[in-house]
């Protein structure tokens, strides 16, 4: 598959979006696109926590705002700035795990001569100009802590209490009131609340997912907010949330221009729960079209519950993954490369650290590609409890699992059969795991000795009968 055509399925699935009706939701029956890709929606297992019940919203921790790294040298924003028992707790309502806990606090986005560094340099800069014209400008925030409360991550942004995304199996939870942040649409209300009126948010996201080339579970969002009062729009008689919404064209289509050139662009609607109406931005590309961003007009609730009076003040909004831009910008093979000490990897973009002019002739050049090493795995999946309950596999499950034992080495894991015994009506699967370093060889080994592991823990956490 073409690195353009993954990134568009990549992309709607790191959506909490999804495409207005159209030729994308007939193709997949009723299924909205979020809840597509997906063996099974929901989970619980002994080992791990239950599904949230509905109304999670019932109390909220706090929203802090903590500094993630307050020193200015990239190399010590490292993991151990926050301590493992402020997101591993140990009990049944937590499933963050130590790989995540290692991905925590690195602080990527703010790396001098990092790629995504240089992506939200290049953003900030398109911002900066823009504002410069007008006489006032963004206010940045790229340090704000990635633990939220789940009423920040979900109801501030009025993501429905049935909402996938909240559930154990999409989210990482800390405890049933708190979450590593998903998006950074999490901050837009407190941002609102303590009284900015035009921002940009960066930081790290997290969310549990499949495992591929354009996939891993902690990656990186920019959040955009502007709003407008009646006196920008031309008062009462006027359409607030059409000049809105044209003002967003306008500013989100100047960005995409300066990013990736003189390219053809392309509106597409889309659903948010918190922008209506919303869109994406698609841009042909070499020779595809790939979504950009998804945005929108902010639902008046959000700006109402935070003191912004909606009859006479519009927001837009809008949001974007870094890594998704910086693979198609920088042609970057592989989501891992991102978190990669490799200075065969790091030395190309480091020149970017001292020359803001330098991401704009920047490209990755591929060092040599290791062998992949094949492993498959089959089984029955666990019977369907009859009392209702859900099944303890997941395909996102089943990824954590094989992150936990596997980390970086893992390329990819993707179903590659599934069919029911007519006579015992259950039904078996068979991923297959690849295993690719990075950086060097790998010896059978090592991988036997992991893979070993992994069925161990399928059918100790997962609850499927090996093959
Ligand atoms: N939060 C969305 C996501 O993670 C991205 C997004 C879409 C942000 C539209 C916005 C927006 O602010 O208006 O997929």
């Amino acid at each position: 598959m073409s690195l353009g055509t993954h990134l568009e399925s990549e992309f709607r699935r790191l959506n909490l979006g999804a495409r207005a009706g159209g030729a994308d939701a007939a193709a997949a029956g009723a299924e909205p696109p979020w809840r597509r890709g997906r063996l099974k929606p929901t989970f619980s297992s002994p080992h791990l926590p239950p599904p949230l019940p509905p109304g999670i919203s019932r109390a909220s921790a706090s929203i802090r705002t903590k500094k993630v790294c307050t020193s200015s040298a990239a190399t010590d924003c490292v993991a151990a700035q926050i301590p493992r028992s402020d997101v591993i707790t140990g009990r049944d309502d937590c499933n963050v795990t130590d790989a995540i806990h290692s991905r925590m606090g690195r602080g990527l986005h703010r790396r001098p001569g990092h790629p995504l560094s240089l992506i939200r340099a290049a953003i900030y800069e398109h911002f900066d100009a823009r504002s410069g014209s007008e006489g006032s400008s963004f206010a940045k925030f790229d340090d704000l802590w990635p633990v939220v409360s789940a009423k920040a991550n979900f109801d501030s942004v009025l993501v429905p209490a049935d909402h996938v995304s909240r559930g154990y199996n999409d989210t990482y939870y800390v405890d049933a009131d708190t979450v590593l942040r998903c998006h950074t649409s999490a901050h837009q209300a407190e941002l609102l609340t303590a009284g900015e009126r035009r921002f940009l948010v960066t930081g790290d996201v997290y969310r549990r997912d499949s495992i591929d080339a354009t996939h891993y579970p902690a990656f990186h969002q920019m959040e955009g907010v502007r709003v407008f009062d009646q006196s920008e729009w031309g008062g009462e008689g006027a359409d607030g949330t059409a000049f809105c919404q044209e003002e967003l064209r306008k500013e989100l289509e100047g960005l995409a221009k300066h990013l990736f050139g003189d390219v053809e662009m392309r509106w597409v609607d889309a659903y948010f729960p918190f922008t209506e109406p919303s869109m994406e931005l698609e841009i042909f590309y070499q020779d595809e079209w790939l979504e950009v961003l998804g945005c929108g007009v902010m639902q008046p609730a959000i700006l109402e519950a935070a003191g912004v009076d909606p009859a006479t003040n519009k927001a837009w909004a809008f949001g974007l993954g870094l890594e998704r831009l910086a693979m198609v910008l920088f042609g970057i093979p592989d989501i891992r490369l991102f978190w990669s000490d490799d200075e065969r990897f790091t030395k190309q973009f480091s020149k970017g650290a001292g020359d803001k002019d330098a991401w704009r002739s920047l490209r990755f050049s591929s060092f040599s590609k290791y062998p992949p090493v094949f492993k498959d795995v089959a089984f029955w999946l666990p019977p369907s409890a009859e009392d209702g309950a859900e099944s303890t596999f997941t395909e996102n499950n089943l990824c954590e699992v094989v992150r936990a034992e596997g980390g970086d080495l893992i390329e990819e894991v993707k179903l590659i059969d599934e069919f029911v015994n007519k006579k015992t009506g259950r039904t078996s699967n068979c991923f297959r795991v690849t295993y690719r370093s990075m950086e060097r060889s790998l010896t059978d080994d090592e991988i036997n000795g992991i893979q070993t592991r992994v069925r161990e823990r399928m059918e100790a956490e997962l609850g499927v009968e090996l093959r």
